[in-house]
């Protein structure tokens, strides 16, 4: 009996402290590699056993001198360094792969990586990144930082272990298009602020970023031709304090920032509406040729050029001339929403000659889903906003659509009625509900093949800093990444919430002042 008794405790001290061993190995080794928060989710994530070990030895090897690939292989040192406190070095690669090591390949492989997809393998001794181009190789950086415990992307030395749990990642995207919009003509943003909206998106493989450059309000890029467009319809913005501009210079330091990111930017003027900030500037763009006012409220729709004026294609071609010879990338956006005070029989024509305008100069136009009742020159691609017949009239000839439903993918619209910043005319949109459609469904008419891709707009008429813009942005724009990536049509809610809010400690890592959605049980995972 007393052995019996003796026997039972000493189990029971043996089965606990096993318990107690395992709990502590488990808190120092991360999860199966599919079991891991990775936003946008991958294609496919299949976990094998043991784990790769960032050390203080580790580097990245590159397969080239110079170029891209040692540009990318940087990046991710620079990423790397700060919360390691390892000098992590950049090396092109000399024969045989070494153990303890980061290599990152450009080969062509796979076809169905496309440009932008990876195949990332980790083994306990190496990690190895493949892609056929560089943005997939960049893509597929995004997803080692994500692998790694969140405190990576902490910027000052964390503890460590840095390990990643062995596996084989296979991941491209389902769109091409991947985007967010700022408006910087109703509040602007420095170019600093723009930097890290930049940076936020590309960890989210998103490959594109719509700066909105003009409004009633403000105008926001120098355009040498016509310098009081900066001077005088820049110097305002929403509640009348001082606006701001971009120079062409600091325009084209943003563009090279996003283009090392591999993101393009579209730059937008928009038109024939939402343009009292150029009226403001320039009597002779008037019918009557007398200046307006500047404009520092938060009405839309009250503003037209003068649709009979020579002068008004001299100018816009002068605009659009400087912006496209200042951007590589191949759209320029027109805009072309809620022109309430042009006549239909104005607009028409009018965006049928701004298409000629933008087409001459070598590039495509965007504009936003009104342009679709003009006639689309054969490249131009249509924003859906608001109306679903625009949409289908632009897929009925033959243009690309952009889909930026105002009820899922504004990510200025309130969250709920408690929300202080934002508006609410196309309802409330919670985190579920920016993740939760399918752009190949949403409107019928408009398929899978007719839609270039999907872009979450932040418009700014209430938000004024940095703070604000990520409260209304994260953590949508993470819901919206998920669904131009990934590879399920429909999104499953239940599952993403849960990878959700594991990434909540990465965003807090980030110093993202994100919302914290009660939809979300992020208390599970960030103890
Ligand atoms: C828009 O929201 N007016 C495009």
């Amino acid at each position: 009996m007393h052995l019996i008794k003796q026997n039972s405790k000493l189990r029971l001290i043996l089965v606990t402290g096993f318990l107690i061993l395992q709990v502590i190995a488990k808190g120092n080794s991360p999860a199966d590699l599919s079991r891991l928060s990775i936003i946008p989710k991958p294609v496919s994530a299949i976990p094998e056993k043991g784990n790769f070990t960032l050390t203080k030895n580790s580097v990245i090897f590159v397969s080239a001198q110079g170029g891209e690939i040692h540009s990318i292989g940087n990046f991710l040192a620079a990423k790397l360094i700060p919360a390691t406190g390892f000098g992590t070095k950049v090396k092109v690669t000399a024969g045989k792969q070494t153990s303890g090591n980061i290599y990152l390949t450009l080969a062509s492989g796979d076809e169905k990586l496309g440009e932008e997809g990876y195949e990332l393998s980790v083994k306990s001794n190496i990690i190895s990144l493949k892609a056929n181009k560089p943005a997939g190789l960049f893509n597929g950086v995004q997803t080692i930082r994500q692998l790694f415990p969140a405190g990576i992307e902490s910027s000052s030395k964390q503890p460590g272990p840095w390990q990643i749990p062995a596996g084989v990642i296979f991941d491209y995207p389902q769109y091409a298009y991947r985007g967010a919009m700022l408006d910087v003509a109703r509040h602007f943003f420095q170019v600093n602020d723009v930097k890290r909206f930049i940076d936020l998106i590309a960890f989210y493989k998103m490959n594109v970023m719509h700066l909105h450059l003009s409004d009633d309000q403000g105008w926001r890029i120098e355009i040498k031709k016509w310098p009081n467009l900066t001077s005088i319809g820049g110097s305002k913005q929403v509640g009348g304090g001082a606006g701001g501009f971009y120079t062409q210079k600091q325009y084209s330091d943003i563009v090279k920032y996003a283009a090392e990111r591999y993101i393009t930017i579209v730059p937008e003027i928009d038109m024939p509406g939402h343009i009292n900030a150029a009226m403001a500037s320039y009597p002779e763009l008037n019918c009557n040729g007398k200046a307006t006012d500047l404009y520092t409220g938060t009405e839309v729709g009250f503003s037209s050029f003068c649709t009979s004026k020579e002068i008004t294609y001299q100018f816009i071609s002068d605009i659009f001339g400087e912006l496209a010879a200042i951007t590589p990338g191949p759209y320029l956006h027109i805009g072309g929403d809620e022109s309430h005070v042009t006549k239909l029989e104005d607009y028409i024509p009018f965006v049928n000659r701004v298409q000629q305008i933008v087409t001459k100069l070598g590039k495509k136009v965007i504009g936003w889903d009104e342009i679709a009742l003009t006639s689309l020159s054969p490249n131009s691609a249509v924003q859906y906003w608001a109306k679903a017949e625009n949409a289908v009239k632009g897929v009925k000839q033959g243009a690309k659509v952009i889909m930026s439903p105002a009820a899922n993918s504004y990510l200025d619209m309130k969250y709920d009625s408690t929300t202080s910043l934002g508006l609410f005319w196309a309802g409330f949109v919670e985190t579920d509900k920016s993740y939760n459609w399918d752009p190949s469904t949403l409107v019928p008419g408009v398929e899978k093949e007719n839609i270039l891709g999907i872009e979450a707009p932040l418009w700014t008429e209430t938000i004024t800093n940095m703070k604000d813009l990520e409260y209304m942005v994260f953590p949508r724009l993470l819901g919206i990444a998920d669904l131009a990536w990934r590879s399920a049509p429909a999104g499953n809610w239940g599952e993403y919430k849960i990878r959700l809010a594991k990434h909540g400690a990465r965003l807090k890592a980030m110093q993202i002042d994100y919302y914290p959605s009660k939809l979300v049980p992020w208390g599970d995972y960030l103890k």
